[in-house]
């Protein structure tokens, strides 16, 4: 099976978890489009989606699914999303689609996240994928020297505006075995809008896909 196929097979699994609530959350990235393909079904069913990106709302609008305002809807029931990797502990990096910021802050507004992906997203230690970090432009290299600083090493993804107006720097080569503090510390980075750990607010459940079925965690 094809990682395509396995972001499929976790998409059309999660469907039963979102059965009957009238307002999702809904993430950003290749795994959440097959989700939003099959959100078509529950048009005229449910009231809507809040969503995490400008590219998703495209697709929600596309699939015939109102999107919602944040503001209007206060707390969420759930929230799906998928991880650049996730750990046993449920901390995840996120961000490869630029889309963090919006991705935590709707995740935070929900009681649930569920995390959607394929196999190859599990690690036992975050950080070999790098760290996408959200900053205001003018901060850039000042918070690229911070990171050097904490042993990373950054590179501007450059080229890449966010829906909020900023940029991205991905480091590697972080050492993220607490994944928790670190996330405390680079938030405390004047100029950093959102780091891709998702520490503080981890998943509450993962589906995995495999190629013998779909994992589930928590
Ligand atoms: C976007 C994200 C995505 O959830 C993450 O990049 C996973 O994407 P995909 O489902 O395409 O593998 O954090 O900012």
């Amino acid at each position: 099976m094809t990682p395509d196929e396995l972001k499929r097979k976790v998409a059309e699994a999660v469907v039963d978890y979102v059965k009957d609530i009238p307002v999702i959350g809904v993430g950003t990235g290749s795994t959440v489009n097959h989700f939003i393909e099959l959100m078509a079904g529950f048009k005229g069913k449910i009231d809507g989606a809040v969503s995490s990106s400008e590219g998703t709302s495209a697709r929600l609008k596309q699939a015939g699914i109102p999107v919602l305002d944040l503001n209007d809807v206060g707390t969420l029931e759930i929230y799906i999303d998928g991880a650049d990797e996730i750990n046993p502990a449920m901390q995840m990096i996120k961000g490869g689609g630029a889309a963090l910021t919006r991705e935590k802050i709707v995740a935070a507004a929900s009681k649930k996240f569920i995390c959607i992906a394929d196999e190859s997203k599990q690690v036992d230690v975050l950080g070999k994928f790098p760290l996408p970090i959200e900053v205001i432009p003018m901060a850039r290299s000042y918070v690229a020297r911070q990171m050097v600083a904490m042993g990373g090493r950054p590179v501007w993804r450059e080229n890449c505006v966010t829906d909020n107006g900023n940029q991205i720097i991905d480091v590697h080569g972080l050492n993220l075995v607490d994944p928790l503090s670190m996330e405390k510390a680079i938030n405390d980075i004047p100029g950093v809008v959102c780091v891709g750990i998702f520490a503080l607010q981890p998943a509450h459940m993962a589906l995995l896909g495999t190629p013998s079925g779909v994992k589930v965690i928590g």
